[in-house]
């Protein structure tokens, strides 16, 4: 994959979009979904609920709700299939079928991404063929040449998902180019002592914003905007994290595949130390907290403030700083 190909080529890969059996019992969850049952999924396979299926040749049962990417996860699969935007379903987050670097080919039904296509009894799956493979390399370009790829000034280089699929694909460089034009840059959100956002990392995943809404119910973050104008923003129409009603559970960048929400405090914790290189210098413009005087290890107090100028003023829970 993402060899030095002059000409860079879209494999002809029906879109299987349309025909997503996303049913009842694969459900994505979303905050903006009508609400649903959660019913935890059983693992364990049932004789009566089960189906079986053949994944690169080789027999796998898998218990009903299954997806093929369940199924691709039972054995060792010829192909390594990454799946960026998926998460742990049994937590409410994903799949979303959004990034799809998890392509497999069925006999059946064609390339479809396996994080979300329910493993049918009888299916013959396979990881390896040219065009499961192309359709996943292809997304996988397509997500870098939409990320910044400093990846030695972030934090979390080393921890980061979309690099660990990157190297397991020996990506060399992204097809279609690296987004380094710096102006087009996305100012670094640090404005919150809690949660860093470095839109110009996050890969759209939803990830964070079902971990928010649907386990945390916090309801803070949203998917706004759309086309190349898409990003993670606020349900309040709030311009900052500061300015947002997050409550810093930390919950959404604990799921986050990318550098594109970092804990304060873990900002640098994986970067190589070189001198003069920061996340922030690295980025260019940094949008930092109107004042200081709410600390580190403080909950963000914007729900109980808001509309509440007094709040300003020091108080004991919020003592002021030597700046105030
Ligand atoms: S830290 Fe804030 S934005 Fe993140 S999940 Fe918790 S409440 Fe939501
Ligand atoms: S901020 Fe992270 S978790 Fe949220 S959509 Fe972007 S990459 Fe995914
Ligand atoms: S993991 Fe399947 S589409 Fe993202």
């Amino acid at each position: 994959m993402s060899t030095d190909q002059s000409t860079p080529r879209v494999p002809d890969v029906e879109n299987p979009q349309p025909t997503m059996p996303l049913t009842e019992d694969i459900r994505p969850g979303t905050a903006n979904d009508p609400p649903v049952e959660i019913v935890e999924r059983d693992r364990t396979a049932d004789a009566d609920r089960a189906a079986t299926l053949t994944v690169d040749g080789e027999s796998v049962t898998v218990s009903a709700e299954s997806t093929l990417l369940d199924a691709t996860e039972a054995i060792d699969t010829d192909d390594y299939v990454p799946a960026l935007c998926s998460y742990d379903d049994h937590d409410e987050i994903g799949p979303r079928s959004e990034c799809r670097t998890c392509m497999v080919e069925t006999e059946e039904h064609g390339v479809v991404p396996s994080c979300s296509f329910p493993a049918e009894d009888g299916m013959t799956v396979r990881t390896d063929t040219t065009e499961a493979s192309e359709a996943r390399d292809v997304n996988l370009d397509l997500l870098l040449s939409n990320h910044n790829l400093r990846c030695t000034t972030c934090g979390k280089n080393g921890r980061c998902e979309l690099q660990d699929v990157s190297i397991e694909n020996d990506v060399a460089e992204p097809r279609y180019g690296v987004f380094d034009e710096r102006d087009a840059y996305e100012p670094l959100d640090d404005s919150s002592p809690f949660i860093q956002i470095d839109r110009n990392k996050c890969i759209l995943c939803n990830r964070c914003v079902e971990a928010c809404n649907d386990v945390q119910v916090e309801g803070v973050l949203r998917i706004e905007g759309s086309g190349e104008d898409t990003r993670i923003g606020f349900q309040n129409d709030a311009e900052t994290m500061m300015d947002s009603t997050c409550v810093s559970c930390g919950h959404c960048a604990t799921v986050c595949p990318t550098g594109a929400l970092v804990e304060q405090g873990l900002t640098d914790a994986a970067t190589i130390p070189a001198p003069g290189f920061t996340q922030k210098n690295s980025i260019g413009k940094t949008v930092e907290a109107e004042n200081d005087r709410f600390q580190p290890g403080q909950a963000t107090p914007m729900k109980g403030d808001q509309g509440d100028e007094s709040a300003a003023e020091p108080t004991a829970e919020s003592p002021a700083t030597e700046d105030d």
